[in-house]
């Protein structure tokens, strides 16, 4: 009996000396990333892929036989993608620094037919709008935690696009206005396709 239990403590100490040195090699890669960035990033994770089905619901509306707009279709699509991509990155950007991944449920967007190819720009916009404020708020926290890692990923690797693609879809939403709905709407879907 005294043997059993001398030899189940080494094993436990064992045990515990090797989670330690995990818990170390973890540290060591954690250095300045907060747990609270590392929140905050899950909760990015997850509003990029909100966006990216939201443009997937979007492109698909458009490429309806019925709707028939497959310049608007590739338009969005090819932002669902880049939402996509940008989740990924988040993904690997949180392994890198030793922050684990927590996935969260995707919400579906609040309708699933679009009045226009203005509305869904409209909307577009909205959402854009929403994602860079998040992540200036993901930019500040980084730097009140003193990360400048994390906060040039998020300058270099998402803010100069978020910027570049409110500028797209401001241009679109002008150039929809101007142009206006039925043939005007036919020639922008040309010029996207
Ligand atoms: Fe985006």
């Amino acid at each position: 009996m005294a043997r059993f239990s001398l030899l189940s403590a080494i094993l436990l100490h064992l045990v515990v000396v090797s989670m330690q040195q995990g818990d170390d090699e973890t540290l060591d890669i954690r250095q300045r990333f907060g747990s609270s960035s590392v929140s905050m990033i899950n909760d990015q994770i997850q509003n990029e892929f909100n966006a990216m089905y939201l443009y997937e619901s979007m492109a698909s509306y458009f490429g309806r036989p019925s709707v028939g707009l497959p310049g608007f279709k590739k338009f969005l699509k090819k932002a669902a993608n880049k939402e996509r991509e940008r989740a990924h990155k988040l993904i690997d950007y949180l392994n890198m620094r030793g922050g684990h991944v927590r996935l969260k449920p995707i919400t579906p967007p609040s309708k699933f037919e679009w009045f226009s190819a203005l509305d869904a720009a409209e909307t577009a916009l909205g959402a854009e709008k929403n994602i860079t404020q998040e992540l200036y708020r993901l930019r500040d926290r980084a730097d009140m935690e003193s990360d400048p890692h994390l906060v040039d990923f998020i300058e270099s690797e998402f803010l100069t696009e978020q910027v570049t693609s409110i500028r797209d879809l401001r241009e679109l939403i002008a150039r929809l206005n101007k142009a206006g709905s039925g043939l005007g709407e036919l020639i922008l879907d040309k010029e996207l396709n």
